[in-house]
């Protein structure tokens, strides 16, 4: 069976009230049932299940959907990871090719082995005769018992077949081993452990099932600090954060995420009660992490060691972090601290304060350059003038980047106005000059319409109420739907999501009788909230006022088509059509100034009516938004912050190297392998249970 046909098989077979009441408890609502929402914090319940539509949705956070994205939410699945388990819920079997079968059972074992090794180095770290030295270790680190266990960190000895044996004891050859990764094939032939005298810290999928280990050395001579287990039909370095099981629910919660750059720090950190902190996998940040954060926080923030590798990092994943669609921001720790140093000498409030000082990406790359051109007298600031403008150029988001020229002359002139005015003129100069070019290589992107529709189109009040009212009853009813399908078109709706979801129903009601709700959400589409939207309508009760005759509810409606044609005759979504049929004009050396001028005018005029899309001014104005915006919408948490004190000094150019192997030893650290970096903390106010880790009576 298919994954479509086992969908529709689970959805008769299973009852969406009974699955999510495992979650939530529901009481029955009229036609619908009703709890608090599980996704946020709510007093008042403002979770809906629909069980007639198979949907849900929470009118206090907006998160909404079907059995599926249900369990995708609450669990941390992906969606065949979600089918697959409520398939097995719903006796439904899925896949029935060999070749698929094989591969479900190799993967079995792969997770068996690694679920014995996590189990074994658990053990060796707390009972093994041999592993005092690896206590000894975690003990002077400050690590509290409670910790180790919760992120089941071990120790693997010094031997090249301790492991192994435990396998082999529990049925897994080495063939599997070395395929999970933890085991290496010798070159006469036989093999060896892998993780040999390394502190082991388990990898988990976002389930918490172990998939992978990363494992510190406790040899000062050996030159790979940190090992990590190779990539596995299990394990995907660039899909996986360490930890991520672990700070699910606290990030959902909170709708933050911090990254740092090592376990250690992930580790201290949730010892000292911040419990949103992951970490990469030692590699560059990739778009896959940050959607994956994304599915849990709307801002991520990146936290950098203050040294060279730190500073490298940062602007190796600058370019990632921009194009992600969380809102990403980052702090740089004082002078030769890690995470893990910081919240030890100072405790979890002085961290958070750092959080209060992140900057967005493009602010950091500015402070780089500035920093590096800093004292090389009058051409400096030229030469950092037009580096900076290199990223300016980057900020698609036209008021954004003008934000970003003020705030760069400001960092650069830093309290002294002449240097900063005379940095401000650099910049706009450069930015104008160079503005041609980029243009012209530039090609009209789709986002570009809904920030402009944005910029012009405020709904007057209650508009989007009427709007949504109005799809409601559409979506309630045939005879409804044909009355907004006929009297509406796309354009005149306020939200981007009605329009698709108008055009939706509009092809729907297209050449059949009645009108299949469940058919019409299932076939919009998933980008955008579309589909979240059409659910949101679906689920959403009509309020009634008792005595609405069929009259009233008639009149209601058609007022508010009327209202909604009258909207889009004074600009209203109009903009995003026009946006896509004005054809470019000639505005190759039009200025900061004068765009934002011509704004400013064509915004009034339409406000006010004095213009129409019709006038040359308008179609100008559209036609150089739709050449010159590109990111939309998207602002950095930072943005709006006062600047922060003290450049981060690199010793490296901002052009640094790639990322990190994993083998190799990372020469750029100031600490030797395996060293203990710092003493012990004198007094340590925000351990849990200040005891030895190790003691039995713990
Ligand atoms: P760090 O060198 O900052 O180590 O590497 P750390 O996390 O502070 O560890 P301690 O405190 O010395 O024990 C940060 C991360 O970079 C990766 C690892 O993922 C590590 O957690 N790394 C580092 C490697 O993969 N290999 C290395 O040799 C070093
Ligand atoms: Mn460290």
């Amino acid at each position: 069976m298919d994954f479509q046909d086992a969908k529709e098989e689970i959805r008769d077979r299973l009852d969406i009230v009974e699955v999510i009441g495992q979650y939530v408890r529901l009481e029955p609502a009229g036609a619908r049932f009703r709890g608090l929402c599980p996704f946020h914090q709510e007093k008042t319940p403002s979770f809906y299940v629909h069980p007639e539509r198979g949907l849900w949705h929470c009118f206090g956070c907006g998160k909404g959907g079907d059995l599926f994205s249900f369990v995708m939410e609450s669990e941390g699945l992906s969606f065949p990871e979600a089918l697959r388990m409520l398939a097995r819920r719903a006796g439904v079997r899925i896949e029935t090719d060999p070749q698929a079968a094989a591969r479900q059972k190799r993967r079995d074992l792969l997770e068996r082995a690694n679920e014995i090794a996590r189990d074994h180095f658990i053990h060796t770290l707390f009972d093994h005769p041999q592993a005092e030295h690896a206590r000894d270790y975690l003990r002077s680190r400050g690590f509290n018992r409670r910790a180790l266990e919760n992120f089941q960190v071990g120790f693997a000895l010094e031997s090249w077949d301790d492991l192994l044996n435990t396998l082999a004891a529990e049925g897994i050859n080495p063939s599997i081993a070395e395929e999970a990764g933890l085991a290496k094939a010798g070159e006469r032939g036989g093999y060896y452990d892998t993780f040999r005298n390394r502190i082991t810290f388990p990898i988990g999928d976002t389930t918490g099932r172990t998939i992978a280990f990363g494992g510190r050395t406790l040899d000062p001579d050996n030159p790979a600090k940190y090992l990590n287990s190779p990539e596995t039909p299990l394990f995907r370095k660039r899909r996986t954060l360490y930890a991520l099981h672990l700070a699910r629910d606290t990030i959902s919660r909170e709708k933050r995420a911090l990254i740092v750059e090592g376990y250690t720090d992930v580790i201290a950190l949730h010892q000292a009660g911040l419990q949103n902190v992951v970490a990469g996998l030692g590699t560059a940040l990739t778009a896959q992490q940050l959607d994956l954060l994304g599915r849990y926080a709307d801002e991520v923030v990146l936290i950098y060691d203050a040294d060279a590798a730190g500073a490298r990092a940062a602007l190796n994943n600058l370019e990632v972090v921009e194009a992600a669609d969380v809102s990403a921001s980052l702090v740089v720790l004082p002078e030769g601290m890690d995470p893990d140093e910081f919240v030890r000498a100072h405790g979890p409030e002085a961290f958070t304060e750092l959080l209060e000082q992140r900057i967005s990406p493009v602010e950091y790359q500015l402070r780089m350059i500035f920093a590096e051109h800093e004292g090389q007298g009058p051409d400096g600031g030229a030469l950092a003038a037009r580096e900076a403008v290199d990223v300016l150029l980057r900020v698609r988001d036209w008021p954004r980047r003008d934000e970003f020229v003020r705030r760069a002359a400001d960092i650069w002139g830093a309290g002294d106005p002449s240097r900063t005015e005379s940095m401000a003129r650099a910049l706009k100069f450069e930015l104008t000059r160079r503005m041609g070019d980029e243009t012209a290589r530039r090609r009209p992107s789709s986002r570009d319409s809904s920030y402009i529709t944005r910029t012009l189109t405020t709904p007057p009040d209650g508009l989007l109420r009427a709007e949504t009212e109005l799809l409601m009853h559409a979506l309630s009813d045939g005879a409804m739907a044909r009355e907004v399908a006929q009297n509406l078109e796309p354009t005149h709706m306020v939200s981007e999501q009605d329009a698709t979801i108008l055009a939706a129903l509009k092809e729907h009601l297209d050449g059949r009788d009645d009108l299949d709700v469940q058919a019409l959400i299932d076939g919009l589409p998933q980008e955008g909230g579309v589909w979240s939207r059409g659910v949101e309508l679906t689920v959403r009760q009509i309020r009634h006022t008792g005595n609405e005759s069929e009259d009233v509810l008639r009149a209601q409606m058609e007022t508010a088509i009327r209202r909604l044609r009258e909207h889009r005759r004074s600009g209203g979504a109009l903009a995003a059509t026009l946006c896509e049929a004005t054809p470019p004009v000639d505005d190759d050396d039009i200025s900061v100034e004068d765009f934002s001028q011509l704004e400013h005018e064509v915004i009034e005029g339409l406000n006010t009516g004095e213009l129409s899309s019709d006038d040359e001014l308008v179609r100008q104005y559209f036609a150089i938004c739709r050449r010159l915006r590109g990111a939309g919408d998207r602002g950095f948490v930072g943005d709006g912050e006062a600047p922060r004190e003290g450049v981060p000094e690199a010793d490296e150019p901002p052009t640094g190297a790639g990322g990190r192997e994993d083998e190799a030893a990372d020469t750029g650290r100031a600490e030797a392998p395996g060293g203990v970096r710092g003493a012990a903390p004198r007094q340590d106010p925000w351990a849990v249970d200040d005891g030895d880790p190790f003691s039995e009576d713990d």
